[in-house]
C-alpha cells in the first residue's frame, strides 16, 4: 500500500521495564533523542518529496515510548497540515489516557500499533505495569467506535512463554475491534540476558504455520486479520533452528528507512554502523533522493554482517 515506508525511532526514552526490550527505563544507559531541528528539517525534505513524487509515504514514529515526546504532536500536526503523508505509531498505551492525545491521534493517524503480549497476569508482569492490559483494551475499543478511518494493529512478541495462548489471545484482540495483528518472534540482539530462556523453540515454531492459519479462520468473521506470510514464517524458522537467511537485494533505503535516536538514517536498524548516514546531512530533496543509491553503493562496497543473517523482518515479509 505505501511506496515507502520511514520508521523513526525518536527518542530511547521509555516508561516501562520490559525485560526483553532495549529501551527498558531500569537499564542504566544513556537516552537519546533526536534533535527538534534535525526531525523537523528531515520531515519537512520527506513531505516535499511525498508532494513532488505523488508517492505514498508512511512515516512510523518508534522509541522509548513515542507519546512520551510531546514535541511529537505539534510536529505531526504541522506536517500533516502541510503535507500529503501517512503517519503511523507504535505504543505501549500509557499515555492514551490524555484526551488531546487520542484527538491528535484520530485527527492525523493512519494507523496505530499497540504491542500486547499477553493476557493480563502476563503482559503487565511483562511490561512492569499493573492494569496496563485493561488500560490498552479501553482504549483500542475506543478508537475503533470513534475512529473507523484508523487502522488499529496489535503487535505481539512471540516468545516460549506466551507461544500457547496466541490463539486464545488473538479472539480476545479481535473482538476489541482491531484489523490487524502483527507478531515479532523474540529476538536476541537487544537482551541477551533474557533470550535463551524465552526464545521460540524449534517445536514451537514448527507449528507455527497451522496454527497461524487457524488463527486466521477463528477471526475473520470478526473482521481482524493475522498477518503473515511465507517468507516470514520461513525467517522464523531458519532462527529457531540456527540456519542463516541472507538477502543479497533488498533495495536498501528504496521501500524502507530507519533513523535511530542518535539522528542516523540507514536502511534498516541492524546496518545503522556501516550504512548510516547522519540526518543533519540530508538538506535537500536531492540529498533524500539520493539515499537509496548511497546505500546500494555501500552494501556492494563492502556488506553489512547483518546481511548475511538478514533479520528485518519487512524484508521477510512481515506486514505482507
Ligand atoms: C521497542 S518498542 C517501542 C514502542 C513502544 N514503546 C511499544 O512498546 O510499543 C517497539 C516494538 O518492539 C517490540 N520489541 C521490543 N523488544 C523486542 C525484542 N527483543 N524482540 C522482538 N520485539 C521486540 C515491542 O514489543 C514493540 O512492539
Amino acid at each position: 500500500m505505501f511506496n515507502k515506508v520511514i520508521v523513526i525511532e525518536i527518542s530511547t526514552l521509555c516508561n516501562l521495564s520490559c525485560p526483553f526490550c532495549a529501551h527498558d527505563k531500569r537499564l542504566p544507559i544513556p537516552r537519546h533523542t533526536i534533535p527538534a531541528e534535525d526531525l523537523r528539517t528531515f520531515t519537512e525534505i520527506v513531505g516535499q518529496y511525498a508532494t513532488a513524487t505523488g508517492e505514498a509515504i508512511l512515516v512510523s514514529w518508534l522509541g522509548g515510548e513515542p507519546f512520551l515526546q510531546r514535541d511529537l504532536l505539534p510536529l505531526t500536526e504541522a506536517l500533516h497540515a502541510q503535507y500529503p503523508l501517512s503517519f503511523s505509531a507504535t505504543t505501549n498505551g500509557t499515555q492514551l489516557h490524555n484526551p488531546e492525545i487520542r484527538a491528535h491521534i484520530r485527527r492525523c493517524y493512519a494507523e496505530l500499533t499497540f504491542s500486547m503480549d499477553g493476557f493480563p497476569e502476563f503482559h503487565d508482569l511483562m511490561r512492569g505495569k499493573t492494569g496496563l492490559f485493561e488500560d490498552v483494551k479501553t482504549h483500542v475499543q475506543r478508537l475503533a467506535r470513534e475512529a473507523p478511518d484508523l487502522k488499529l494493529r496489535i503487535n505481539t512478541v512471540l516468545m516460549r512463554d506466551n507461544f500457547d495462548a496466541f490463539p486464545a489471545l488473538c479472539l480476545e484482540f479481535a473482538r476489541w475491534g482491531v484489523q490487524e495483528i502483527t507478531f515479532n518472534q523474540l529476538g536476541g540482539r537487544d537482551r541477551p540476558e533474557f533470550y535463551p530462556e524465552h526464545r521460540l523453540t524449534v517445536e514451537q515454531v514448527q507449528r507455527l504455520s497451522e496454527m497461524a492459519q487457524q488463527i486466521q479462520e477463528a477471526i475473520r468473521d470478526l473482521g481482524t486479520h493475522l498477518v503473515f506470510s511465507p517468507s516470514y514464517l520461513k525467517r522464523i524458522s531458519a532462527t529457531a533452528r540456527g540456519e542463516k537467511l541472507p538477502i543479497l537485494d533488498c533495495a536498501p533505503g528504496r521501500f524502507y528507512m530507519f533513523v535511530n535516536a542518535l539522528g542516523q538514517i540507514a536502511p534498516c536498524t541492524f546496518t545503522l554502523d556501516e550504512y548510516g548516514k547522519p540526518l543533519a546531512s540530508i538538506q535537500s530533496l536531492a540529498d533524500f533522493e539520493q539515499l537509496p543509491f548511497t546505500f546500494h553503493r555501500e552494501k556492494m562496497r563492502q556488506q553489512a554482517p547483518a546481511c548475511l543473517d538478514c533479520p528485518n523482518t519487512n524484508v521477510h515479509g512481515k506486514f505482507s
